[in-house]
């Protein structure tokens, strides 16, 4: 059956972790739906970990569009969130609209913006009036990596953490159904889920939060650039892929590969008729 926003809201109602991981492509999401994780997020990370760009922000809303459509195609009972990409929005609301619809009509069921600036709620608030479901995000904003200065944990202090609240509350009631909180100390993000009433999705934000977030490649150790302290390997896929594609290119070498069973045959008349051809 369809996941829904109803049922996501409802885990959380029921103080029920939600999972969430991303995806980028037909294969790993139709495996993310199989191993049935309540959302699935087409994270513009896919800039760093699919396409290998530095960071995020040379993601466009092209390629988070064929993205979208691959995990669509590959997922379709899946609640699937889209990443809205570096000035996709925040600049000009009928843009941000029209944006946003080329995502939903791709196949997500909601978009995801980074950021709580004026602008960015002003523009929520459209999309929500339009009935396209948004989910914040805080905390650490991948796009926003320049100003930050780097991969750096937010909120670590009293001030900046009611910042965060204050954030959290004003995209709460700009009308996101949830918020992504992104490496931020776990009491910090314990005190903002236990102060607004939709759910956190933490990533490096601890155990605190009303459901998780992995970057898939993290999770399987498919992307080895360098994994965050807050990201669990639950594999090693990249050494796999390394092992088994060196077995191939050895057998190919070895003319192991392609033995008798990954071959076909013509039937022995054309076969024979062909021999005789040669000599
Ligand atoms: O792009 C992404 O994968 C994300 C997660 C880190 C939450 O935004």
């Amino acid at each position: 059956m369809k996941k829904t926003i109803a049922g996501i809201l409802k885990l959380y109602q029921e103080n029920k972790k939600i999972s969430m991981v991303t995806s980028y492509d037909y294969s790993t999401a139709k495996a993310a739906e199989e191993a049935q994780v309540d959302m699935i997020l087409v994270g513009d990370s896919l800039g760093m970990v699919m396409l290998g760009y530095e960071n995020t922000i040379n993601v466009t809303l092209n390629e988070m569009e064929i993205f979208t459509k691959a995990v669509y195609r590959g997922a379709t009972q899946s609640f699937i969130v889209s990443d809205m990409p570096f000035l996709s929005c925040g600049v000009c609301a009928s843009e941000t609209l029209k944006n946003a619809g080329v995502l939903i009509k791709a196949g997500a069921q909601a978009v995801k913006i980074e950021g709580a600036n004026d602008k960015i709620i002003e523009e929520i608030k459209i999309l929500t009036d339009n009935g396209i479901l948004v989910m914040g995000h805080l905390g650490f904003t991948p796009q926003y990596i320049n100003t930050f200065g780097g991969f750096k944990i937010q909120g670590k202090t009293y001030d900046k953490t009611m910042k965060m609240l204050e954030d959290a509350k004003k995209l709460e009631e700009a009308g996101v159904f949830g918020v992504v909180l992104e490496m931020v100390p776990q009491e910090s993000a314990s005190y903002i889920t236990k102060n607004i009433t939709i759910p956190t999705i933490g990533i490096g934000a601890g155990s605190a939060c009303s459901g998780q977030v992995l970057v898939i490649d993290d999770l399987l150790g498919r992307y080895c650039d360098f994994t965050p302290k807050f990201a669990k390997r639950y594999a090693n896929i990249y050494e796999t892929m390394v092992l088994a594609i060196k077995e191939y290119n050895t057998e190919v070498k070895s003319e192991n590969f392609p033995c008798e069973s990954y071959c076909f045959h013509l039937s022995e008349e054309i076969s024979n008729k062909l021999l005789y051809d040669n000599k």
